[in-house]
Parts: C-alpha cells; structure tokens; sequence
C-alpha cells in the first residue's frame, strides 16, 4: 500500500493533473491544471485539499505560473501571491510557495528551476510521510503487544491520508503501515462535517486498501472513548506551532479534550513542512478559515436510483456559521509523530528536534 498512490502527477504535457477530491467517493475523476488560476481554483475549492496535498500542488502551481510569466519576475511574483493567498490555515501552503520563490530569485531559468524544485518538494513530502508511517506504526505495534495481540482500535478525525498528503499521507501512513505489517487494526472514521473528509474520502482510502474501518457520526467518539472502544486517537494538521498547538479540522479540539477525560492518547501526525515556528500560540494566532456557510445547509451524495444530488438539510433561511478549523491546545496531546521521531509537544521538545529549522 504505502507509496502506491499519488494524489497529483506531473502529465507528459507539463500540465499537473490531481485527483478530484470533490467527487470522491462516488466517482474517480480528474483534473488538469495549466496556469495560476486553475491552481488558485483547485485548492480554493477544494478539489485538492489537506495542508500536505495543497503544498504540493502550490509548488507545482508555481512552475505553471513560471511557464505563464514568460520569465518576468514581477509578473511571477504576483501569480505567487495569488497562490500564497488561496487558503488561510494550512501552512504548507506559505511554506511551498515561499520555498519555490526563494530558489528561483536568482535563477536564470524560472521554467526549468521551478519544475525541478516542485519535484524535489513532492519527493521529499512522500519520504517524510514514509518516516512518520514508521514512527506511528511503531506506536501501534506496542499498543498490539501490550494488549496481548487483541484488535487496535484508533480514530481518526478528517482525512489525513495519501489524499490529503503525497504519498502515504500523515494520521493514515502509521495505519497503512500497522496493516502492513499484520497487525490487525480497526479505524473508526469521524465523519467530519460539514465537507465529510471522514466518511467520504478517509473510508474510500481505507476501503481501498482493506482496513477495517467503521464511519461514525462526529459526536460518537466521546462515547466510544468512555467504553474502552478506542486504543487511541491520530489525527493530521494543518499547522502545528512551537510549542506544538496543532490546528486541524473543526471538531480535532472536541477529540482531544475526550481522550483526555478518558486518558486515550491523542496523537498528531506531521512532517516538518506543517511546523510554524515563527509563532507559539496557536489558540491566538493561527488565522482560522471561515467558509461558506452553504456548506453546512447542503450535502452531496448519492440517491437510491444511483444519480449524485445535492440536498439542503436545514430550513431556508437558517444561518450557519462554517469554521473550517480548531485548535487543539498542546497540553491535550500526548506527542507529534514526525519524521524525525516522536516527539512531545512542548516548545522545548519541538524546539531541540527541529533545531536546525528554526
Ligand atoms: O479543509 P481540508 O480538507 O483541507 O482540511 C484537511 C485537514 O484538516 C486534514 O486533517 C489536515 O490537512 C491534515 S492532513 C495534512
């Protein structure tokens, strides 16, 4: 499994082509990406989506915009900005784009320079997420162990797997990876409302692979945690601060705060290109993202005969209020699987595994 799938590819045309998030999991489409705009589109409205997966195809982004700027460097930095504003919260996105800018300041050959450096990005992101697969799945194997070999229950919020991350994702490569090597293991998949990242995208990655997964409502998992039904919590982030606040899809912090009512520990899988390091508390200074609130009234799905569908499930003329993220305090979590290790999420941890990045 792990390794075995990519979200987005470069085509033999120089375009990028992505999976299209929006229509999993009823249909497996595609879509190609020429130019900035179609970039900005693609990660604004989700077509491609999780902080690592946006990275990627923001780095790529800047390559289009490097064909489409015809090597005017004024020209390329405002496609850059354009691409750097397309979504708030997750960091990977900054962090691409301020990479690829960096690299090709002083380059005499955007095009060429730009296509390598995104390659390079992509490349590095798959290894990381193979590293904290290992990491996590470690975890994993000494829950097995203890338990005497009995089923590890883990849940998952979101999804956070080869979608959402190139290439074996974040949460998802330590559960990938605990299969792989026969350790029998059960997720249970949050929902995730309103866009349901869980039920449509994480169930249709597990089932995918053969993992046994249950999809429960997102207010499940506090009951499930007080009746010993979860071994423990992993999620992803988005963007992670110094002292290791994490930022994660709305309803994380709700996870986090029942795992530690009912001590099951709740874990938060990143590579360092999801770190923030310029700042320390994330409850204060991590800018949310706020979305439209229609995605609350309506769900998409499938109807009985088989034909997609979008219905309205509130009354018309309710307001609804649609914040994309929360924040989980580090103090909740009981350590960060990163490609360098576990480590806690304390500023000093954090600090002293990742000096060399600060
Ligand atoms: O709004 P999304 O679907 O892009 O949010 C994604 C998440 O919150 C994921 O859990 C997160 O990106 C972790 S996986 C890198």
């Amino acid at each position: 499994m792990n390794g075995t799938y990519r979200a987005i590819w470069l085509c033999k045309n120089e375009t990028l082509e992505v999976i299209d998030q929006r229509s999993l999991p009823h249909r497996y489409e595609t879509m190609e990406l020429h130019n900035t705009e179609e970039t900005v589109f693609a990660i604004k409205e989700m077509v491609v989506r999780g902080a690592g997966t946006i990275g990627c195809v923001a780095a790529f982004g800047i390559y289009l915009a490097a064909q489409e700027s015809q090597g005017e460097w004024e020209a390329l930095k405002t496609y850059a900005a354009r691409i750097r504003a397309s979504r708030p919260t997750a960091v990977n996105l900054m962090w691409a784009v301020d990479r690829m800018m960096a690299i090709l300041k002083d380059s005499d050959d955007y095009v060429a320079d730009a296509r390598r450096e995104a390659i390079v990005i992509s490349d590095e992101e798959s290894q990381r997420t193979q590293a904290i697969g290992t990491y996590g799945g470690d975890l994993i194997e000494q829950i097995y162990k203890s338990t005497g070999h009995r089923t590890v229950n883990l849940l998952t919020h979101c999804n956070a797997g080869w979608l959402a991350v190139v290439n074996d994702g974040t949460a998802l490569a330590p559960v990938y990876e605990a299969h792989k090597r026969g350790i029998d293991i059960h997720v249970w998949v949050d929902e995730t409302r309103p866009r349901n990242q869980g039920a449509s995208l994480t169930a249709w990655e597990l089932k995918q692979a053969g993992i046994a997964h249950t999809i429960i409502a997102d207010n499940t998992g506090g009951h499930l945690m007080q009746h010993g039904m979860v071994d423990l919590v992993v999620t992803g982030a988005d963007r992670v601060t110094r002292q290791g606040d994490a930022a994660n899809k709305i309803g994380t912090y709700l996870k986090a705060l029942a795992a530690k009512a009912n001590s099951v520990p709740f874990y938060v899988a990143l590579p360092a290109s999801t770190f923030d390091f310029d700042i320390i508390d994330g409850v204060k200074e991590i800018e949310i993202e706020e979305r439209s609130e229609d995605e609350v009234h309506f769900m998409h799905g499938m109807l009985d005969d088989g034909t997609e569908a979008r219905v309205r499930v509130t009354p018309e003329h309710s307001h609804a209020l649609n914040i994309g993220f929360d924040v989980t305090p580090h103090h909740l979590i009981t350590g960060l699987i990163t490609e360098r290790g576990v480590c806690d999420a304390t500023l000093e941890a954090v600090e002293t595994m990742f000096e060399d990045l600060l």
